[in-house]
């Protein structure tokens, strides 16, 4: 079986239904951050700290092009992961790509509670979320094969869509 890519902005739900989604399919889940992180010993805002962004880009970029040369995982990725045109080439040549959609909104309700984004620190989220979505929402589109919506549905029901269209 092909890959199952999945792509979108934080609080999206790729690491929550990734896993679901491996566990429906009986796949193996690999997490791009969680990988780096293992890799690295150290978590992402250390990376951040230490290596800047461009460090953790780098980093980002040699996982995720690793990561797309395994076969019948699925796969979550950093939101971030679309800016760089290399891996947005290995993402599309990597197997099924799936866009998990969410309003500013919600994005900005699931990740409230979470301290362990670095570029939601240190200014307004919403405005921050906002201005990546409004970059990054093209590109997230243009190499999905399948877009989802997951504004106010439960992880399970968009698993279920997302195993429906694949
Ligand atoms: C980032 C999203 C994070 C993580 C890093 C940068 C981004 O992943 O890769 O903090 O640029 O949007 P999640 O999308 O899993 O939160």
């Amino acid at each position: 079986m092909q890959n199952v890519i999945l792509v979108g902005p934080m609080g999206a739900g790729k690491s929550t239904i990734g896993r679901l989604l491996a566990k429906e399919l009986r796949l193996h889940f690999k997490d791009s951050d969680k990988e780096i992180e293992q890799r690295t010993g150290a978590d992402i805002p250390w990376i951040f700290d230490v290596e800047g962004e461009q460090g953790f880009r780098e980093r980002e970029q040699s996982m995720v092009v690793e990561l797309c040369e395994l076969d019948g995982v699925v796969i979550a990725t950093g939101g971030g992961v679309v800016l760089r045109p290399e891996n947005r080439q290995a993402l599309r040549d990597g197997g099924r790509v799936v866009y998990l959609h969410a309003s500013v909104e919600q994005q900005l309700e699931r990740t409230s509670r979470d301290r362990n984004r670095p570029l939601l620190r240190n200014a307004e989220p919403g405005k921050v979320l906002r201005n990546l979505m409004e970059i990054r929402d093209p590109l997230y589109r243009e190499i999905a094969d399948i877009i989802i919506e997951t504004d106010e549905r439960p992880p399970r029901l968009v698993v279920q869509e997302i195993i429906d269209r694949l």
